[in-house]
């Protein structure tokens, strides 16, 4: 543990440095930080507390709600719901935006989050975690509208996660680095314990979920079978790696090096994942430890939602896989 340096003290030696060098900014970040424990928490009892289930309650997503998605979604929305710098907050488990209690006409910031990712392996005691973004708001002095949520990935402020795995990790990037730390849970304190995380340039890991395999474009197919034929020098040694959580699929790859794929099909041509709650998040953070995002043509961070939940497919980690996968697509064609 580097000097022990908690959480709070690196976002506010962080934010001196860059332009978000605000109090407002730094009480908004740990205030995040601060639900993504009380979750830890709840999700490490989870077997204990009844907490395990469905609600029986479909989302906006027409998925089916867990009893921890609702309680990770209050918690983020009660913690933030009293911060004066937040106008007001989008979670994927809502249908709409919802102004704040405390910053609804003042506040300068807009958050988004996925309380809760990875719902389906709730239950079966397997990794999960909470990503979120910040924009700032074009206006302020007038309640929040759908159009300031609709910005592209490159204007967020900051974006991170929080992933609950055999430890608690919170990592996070205002733009210039990624910093991950680690829940001790005996002090209740994030510590520094991955400063300035790279991507390494190499490609451990690829994510993917094989079953779709029929419903891919020939492009898609192609990249996956020159990854795991293993014949290019790059490829020699990747092995597949696919969790279904996409935080935890996102972070094993952002240590090992790797690339996770979750494109368009012929079922579902936007893809599944959520450009605003996942892909956002996970592209500035990626960008800032040397990798890259695509939707498969285009950079995940210059997209701009046509609504809340839009969704997108999502191609993320190494550069010069994501740059094969576009390649591939262009030569064998895409959806
Ligand atoms: P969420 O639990 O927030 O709805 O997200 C689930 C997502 C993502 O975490 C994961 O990568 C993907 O769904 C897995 O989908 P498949 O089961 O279709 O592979
Ligand atoms: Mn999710
Ligand atoms: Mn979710």
């Amino acid at each position: 543990m580097a000097d022990f340096i908690t959480l709070s003290r690196h976002i506010l030696q962080r934010a001196r440095q860059h332009r978000e060098a605000t109090g407002d900014f730094t009480i908004l970040l740990s205030h995040i930080a601060t639900a993504t424990k009380v979750v830890s928490r709840q999700v490490s009892r989870a077997g204990l507390i009844n907490v395990l289930g469905k609600t029986g309650e479909t989302n906006v997503q027409g998925e089916e709600v867990q009893k921890l998605d609702v309680i990770a979604n209050d918690m983020l929305i009660g913690l933030l719901d009293d911060l004066p710098m937040v106008a007001a907050l989008a979670s994927e488990e809502e249908d709409d935006f919802l102004p704040t209690r405390a910053g609804r006409l003042n506040g300068r910031y807009l958050v988004c989050f996925d309380p809760l990712d990875g719902s389906t392996n709730i239950d079966v005691n397997v990794t999960i975690g909470t990503i979120f973004s910040i924009f700032r708001r074009p206006e302020v002095g007038r309640e929040a509208r759908l159009q300031d949520f609709l910005q592209p990935g490159s204007a967020l402020v900051a974006a991170g996660y929080a992933v609950y795995g055999s430890s608690t990790m919170f990592v996070y990037t205002t733009g210039q680095a990624v910093d991950g730390f680690t829940l001790d849970p005996g002090v209740g304190e994030y510590l520094l314990s991955h400063p300035d995380m790279r991507l390494p340039d190499r490609a451990k890991c690829i994510s993917a979920n094989v079953s779709n395999r029929a419903l891919w474009s020939p492009g898609t197919r192609a990249f996956v079978d020159l990854v795991t034929d293993h014949a290019e020098p790059r490829y020699k040694k990747t092995t597949t790696r696919y969790i279904g959580s996409l935080v935890a699929d996102f972070h094993r790859n952002l240590i090992y090096g790797g690339v996770f794929l979750y494109p368009a099909d012929s079922a579902s041509p936007n893809g599944k994942l959520r450009l605003l709650y996942e892909a956002q998040p996970l592209a500035m953070i990626i960008e800032a430890a040397g990798g890259a995002a695509s939707d498969g043509r285009r950079r995940i961070l210059d997209l701009v939602p046509d609504g809340l939940h839009t969704r997108v497919p999502l191609i993320i980690g190494g550069k010069a896989d994501v740059e094969r996968f576009e390649a591939c697509e262009v030569e064998h064609g895409g959806t």
